[in-house]
């Protein structure tokens, strides 16, 4: 019997979507600031603290995709383990922590392997072998690599099930849809004769969605912020912290949430040798997070080259799951 306590012990969500080169980020964070208007991916969120922030933004009571998420899958998980069938292989993409995992292979019949991918192997290690010593039984290989890039993977084992990615979070969301579709395409190639469980956060009531990104207690704030904390302290830049504040608002017709710094001030910031402008309330875009209606998640995924299949949501339709078909 798989063991069930992975969540109740651990159930932060680590969101290492990447850990760049510092010249890649000495190299975007030239470019976001020499252009109009100044924007940058939200990957270099993701150091130690930012990945900690993060965690504590998913326990916060205004943040409910993480929580909501959990119980989509926890109230489904027969019926998802019974799409995946017996002897089937999950394939994690940006699986952090593998915290969410543990509900799947709980349900699962006889899962035959486990891959969690991430681009920071270390990291990975160590989630992998806290998984090996909860799940005795289940066959771990985690595997370092970009996996917004072409994946290899390693060829399915002789009688395994089906192979089943599992893209839980929304971070689809963080994507530009350029950016949202290539990933699909790239998905849908290593899950080939399989499928995959997405998770997407929805369209939903702005003043939610609002609260969600402007926290009571200011840790989206700072997690916002620790880009400028971050990028002082690897790149030697000159931003002062106290002159940016955080900014983010629902833009409805692009159905997304922005994040901005804001400069409160006319000032200079020195970089790389360089002075930069910033009128008062001039910005950098840091994130978008997408919102979706099932509708347009299933069109994007169908896009993509799969066949939309099940979706389950909560009963406030404030998330989806999405099982999608791999194309053959
Ligand atoms: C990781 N990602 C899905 C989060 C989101 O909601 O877009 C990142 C985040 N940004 C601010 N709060 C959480």
């Amino acid at each position: 019997m798989l063991s069930r306590n992975l969540l109740e012990r651990d159930n932060r969500i680590e969101h290492r979507q990447d850990q760049p080169a510092t010249s890649e980020f000495a190299r975007d964070l030239a470019r976001a600031l020499a252009t109009r208007p100044r924007t940058i991916s939200p990957k270099y969120f993701y150091d130690a603290k930012g990945s900690q922030l993060f965690d504590r933004i998913c326990e916060l009571p205004e943040y409910y995709p993480t929580r909501t998420e959990l119980a989509i899958l926890r109230a489904n998980a027969r019926e998802i383990a019974a799409q995946m069938g017996p002897r089937a292989e999950i394939v994690e993409f940006g699986a952090g922590s593998c915290a969410k995992v543990g509900l799947l292979l709980d349900a699962m019949d006889a899962p035959a392997r486990y891959l969690p991918i991430d681009i920071s192997g270390e990291h990975l290690a160590a989630a992998a072998a806290s998984l090996r010593a909860e799940y005795p039984g289940l066959d771990v290989q985690p595997v370092a690599a970009d996996y917004t890039q072409r994946l290899l993977l390693p060829a399915t084992l002789p009688g395994a099930g089906q192979r089943v990615g599992f893209f839980p979070g929304s971070t689809i969301g963080n994507f530009t849809p350029e950016e949202a579709l290539h990933f699909l395409q790239v998905a849908g190639q290593v899950l080939r004769g399989g499928a995959l469980l997405l998770g997407a956060d929805l369209v939903k009531d702005p003043a939610v969605l609002h609260a969600a990104y402007n926290d009571a207690q200011g840790v989206t704030a700072a997690f916002n912020l620790n880009l400028l904390v971050r990028a002082n302290r690897e790149l030697g830049s000159g931003f002062q912290l106290d002159q940016f504040a955080h900014c983010a608002f629902y833009n409805a017709p692009q159905q997304r949430i922005e994040m901005h710094l804001v400069s409160r001030c006319r000032q200079q910031v020195a970089f790389a040798g360089q002075w930069h402008e910033f009128e008062e309330g001039e910005t950098i875009h840091t994130e978008n997070s997408c919102k979706f209606t099932v509708e347009g998640l299933r069109a994007l995924a169908a896009k993509a080259g799969f066949r939309p299949g099940p979706v389950w949501t909560d009963s406030q339709k404030l998330f989806s799951v999405h099982w999608l078909y791999a194309p053959a």
